[in-house]
This record gives C-alpha cells, structure tokens and sequence, in this order.
C-alpha cells in the first residue's frame, strides 16, 4: 500500500515554503572557484533553475560545462532538501530546447515518508566542504570505495575509478593542462579575479582555503598562482584513489546529471569520513580531455577528475568558502520569459 499523500489547495503555501528552502539550500552546493553561477525563479508551485553565465568562467570553461556541472550540483542539494522536508518532486531536466540555459523546473506532485537517508543527506550538505590538503597516508577502504561509485550512479552518472597504473598517466595530463593554463595570460587573470585579492564578495576561492605551501604529489592539484593560509602539517601521504565521472554523451544534459552525482557522491564521501577534491583542469584544456577520454576505454565522456581520499581524522576542518546571499540567487515571481 502506497504510504503518499496526494495533495490538496491547502499545501500550496507549504509548497512555496519548500521550493523556497530547497533553492537556499542549494547555495551550499560546490562549483568551480566558487562562482555559484545558478540563477532560481520561483513561482507559487514551481522552481526554475537556469545557468547565470555572468558568473560563469569565459576563458576556462568556454562552453560552461563545469558551470552546468555546478548548477546540477545545486539542483542535487535543493531535491534533496525536498525529499528532507517530505516532498516528491516532479523533475524536468532541460525543459525548453530553446533555452538550454533553462536547466531544470521542479515541482512538488505529492507528499511521501521522509526517508533516513534523505535526513542525513540533508545534514551533511553543512557539512561538505573541498579540503585541499595533502591526503593522508591511509588508503580508502574498498567498500568505502563502492559506496562512493554506487551514490554517483543512482544519481545517473558513472564513476570510474582508475587502475593504480593508469594514475601515471593522468599525473602527465594534469601537469601539461596546468603548464598550458599557466601560460595563458587570459586564464591567469581570470583565475586571479577569482581566487585573488579581487574576489566578488560572497563568492571565489578564500585563501584561508588554499594551503600555504606547495608538497609534492603524484597528481598535481590546482595551481592557484599563490599560496593561501590553510596549514599543512605532517608529511604527505599520497594514498589517494583518483576516479573519473563520465556521461554517455558530451553535453549539457550530461553534464547537468553529472553534477547531480557529483553531489550524491560527495555527500556519501562526507558521511563514509572521506574527502573529496575535484580535479577539473585536464577537463578544461580539450587535449587532455580528450586523453582522459582515453582512460575510460570506451566507458564514455570524462566529465569530472576526483581526487578521493581518507578525511582528517582531527577532523580540523579546511576553512569553509563564503557564498552568495540567497537574495542574489534566488528571483521570486516570474513572467514566464526567459530572458
Ligand atoms: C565542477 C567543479 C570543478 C572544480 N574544480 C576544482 C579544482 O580543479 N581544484 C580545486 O581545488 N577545487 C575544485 N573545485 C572545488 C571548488 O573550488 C569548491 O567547490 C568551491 O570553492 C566551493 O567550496 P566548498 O566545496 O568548500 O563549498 C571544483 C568544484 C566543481 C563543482
């Protein structure tokens, strides 16, 4: 027997309430450098959500699929928030052809039981956060492992975890993107509008999350052109297990539900005690892309390069990156226009 209820006039404004929370709560969502680039309107009974591309990133992400990926990421945390509060809710991913930055329209069909799952993914949206820190010396539990790959594909996107022997390779691709990206002026500035002195309020990377020094690792991370405040203490451990999100198709259907794994996966890291940093920049230059494409042998597309490591077991937490107010993300009415 189907425990849902089916729903009358009177929850229309606990509708609004719900769809006004979820939108909130989605502005925890991760994106690349931090430039939050979705944009919600909010009817009385329905939520839009569209790609905001004056905080999208011109020069290293051209065609705006990390920021696609990051606008799926929030969509993930506001359905989750949903499910928290109890709703279901009715989906449309990409609902006007003619407006692909329209990525998302969600409505409230009916009320269901609050699963366990849905609370504690709810809790750990707070607690989410990228630590950019040397990993530890621990190797990621297998089962550990598993989960991760099996919270991204409920979310409709594969994860592929790479063999220790093709890590090499993406450690030769991660170091020719940074030197390509290193030597593109444009690139330089717009990496230091974000993660420098001129960061937008409420948005961009804080140095207080980018470590002070630079250790040496198999995989480089991100080259931020400075070093930040964030100690690391301790030698480095290098056990990491690094992964690759992949679509069937390269676009931004895709890489919408990419970012909705993305999502799923980091909060089931989060709550397995694991840490996860995205590694996007052979994602970004199209000859390692294309490379990575390599090592998923015939899998799919490469969206997304993960480091996954064991989290601080202090539990001393990276310095959390600000955001936006949800005044600014979040439009209330709509004239049913896109533009
Ligand atoms: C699509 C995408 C790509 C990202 N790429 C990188 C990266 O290459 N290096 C990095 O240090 N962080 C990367 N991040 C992490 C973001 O910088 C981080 O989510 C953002 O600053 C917000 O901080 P928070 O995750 O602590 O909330 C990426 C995040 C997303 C969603």
């Amino acid at each position: 027997m189907s425990t849902d209820t089916p729903m009358g006039a009177a929850d229309t404004r606990a509708q609004a309430r719900a769809l006004s929370a979820a939108a909130a709560m989605a502005g925890h969502a991760p994106s690349i450098h931090n430039t939050q680039p979705w944009r919600w309107r909010l009817t009385g009974n329905e939520l839009n959500l569209r790609l905001d591309h004056s905080r999208a990133l011109d020069v290293t992400d051209r065609d705006s699929r990390l920021a696609i990926l990051s606008c799926g990421a929030a969509l993930h945390h506001a359905l989750v928030g949903l499910a928290a509060d109890g709703w279901h809710t009715d989906v449309a991913r990409m609902p006007d052809p003619a407006y692909p930055d329209h990525l998302a329209r969600l409505s409230l069909d009916r009320r269901i039981p609050v699963s366990l799952e849905a609370r504690r993914h709810r809790q750990t949206i707070g607690l989410r956060h990228t630590d950019r820190r040397p990993t530890a010396a621990a190797p990621v539990d297998a089962d550990n492992l598993y989960a991760v790959v099996a919270a991204a594909e409920s979310a409709g996107t594969g994860l592929h975890l790479l063999h220790p022997d093709q890590v090499y390779g993406l450690a030769r691709d991660a170091d020719q993107a940074q030197r390509a990206e290193n030597e593109d002026i444009a690139w330089q500035a717009e990496l230091a509008y974000w993660t420098g002195g001129s960061r937008p309020l409420g948005s961009g990377i804080p140095d207080a999350a980018i470590p002070d020094h630079t250790t040496r690792a198999t995989v480089p991370d991100r080259d931020f052109g400075h070093h930040g405040d964030l100690p690391v203490t301790g030698a480095p451990g290098n056990a990491a297990t690094f992964a690759i999100l992949y679509g069937p198709a390269d676009d931004e259907a895709n890489w919408l539900r990419t970012g909705e794994a993305l999502s799923a996966a980091w909060l089931t890291a989060t709550e397995l005690g694991l840490s996860v940093l995205p590694l996007s920049a052979t994602i970004e230059v199209t000859v390692t892309r294309e490379r990575i494409r390599l090592l998923l042998a015939g899998l799919g597309h490469p969206h997304l390069v993960l480091r996954i490591s064991a989290g601080d077991p202090a539990g001393s937490a990276a310095a959390r990156a600000p955001r936006l107010a949800a005044a600014q993300v979040i439009e209330r009415g709509w004239n049913g226009r896109h533009t």
